[in-house]
């Protein structure tokens, strides 16, 4: 089932989200909503908070950046579900890349971050998993793991360019955005 996707201004997006329980009802139902959901969305990640949920978990696949001969290495097959994600050993090396984001449609930020990280989460089956990932497969990984702890693009972006910003957020927050997919605005209106 395609579940609409939260809007930036939504306070489930600010919020540190909970753990989640191994016997959580019905885990591989909402998983797959999060999946049908991410795709028609044509995201390469989606995170439960995203979905009204404060859980720690996040679905992605980056594996359309890894397609052709300038692809990243690291995303070929890069496709995840990480449940309860502890980031460690960030990389003091960083870079920066415009990232969007599937809940701030229109908005594309450049976000500075550790080029490699390590991760240990649960998979769907409940296994215990630890990887190192580089490049765009980290940058992913980061980006969906922020919003398990209540940040988004513009909490990277610098105060001077946050305020250029703000007009367009607040749009967003209201509806007033042209999106293809569906979406929960949290002071709009209509309903
Ligand atoms: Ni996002």
């Amino acid at each position: 089932m395609i579940r609409p996707i939260v809007a930036y201004g939504d306070p489930v997006l600010k919020k540190d989200a909970e753990e989640v329980a191994e016997d959580h009802p019905d885990l591989s139902g909402l998983l797959e909503d999060m999946w049908e959901t991410m795709y028609e969305a044509d995201g390469v990640g989606l995170a439960a908070p995203q979905i009204g949920l404060s859980l720690r978990l996040f679905v992605a696949d980056g594996s359309p950046f890894g397609e052709g001969e300038n692809g990243d290495p690291g995303c070929v097959g890069f496709k995840r579900v990480m449940i309860n994600p502890v980031l460690f050993d960030l990389s003091e090396e960083v870079d920066s890349m415009e990232e969007g984001c599937l809940s701030i449609p229109g908005v594309r930020e450049p976000v500075v971050r550790p080029v490699r990280i390590g991760v240990e989460y649960y998979d769907a089956e409940w296994n215990l998993v630890e990887e190192h990932l580089e490049g765009l497969a980290a940058r992913i990984v980061q980006h969906e793991n922020d919003h398990l702890d209540g940040k988004m693009i513009p909490d990277h972006v610098p105060a001077t360019k946050r305020l250029l910003l703000h007009g367009k957020l607040r749009d967003i927050g209201l509806g007033k955005v042209p999106v293809d997919y569906k979406m929960k605005f949290p002071k709009s209106r209509r309903r």
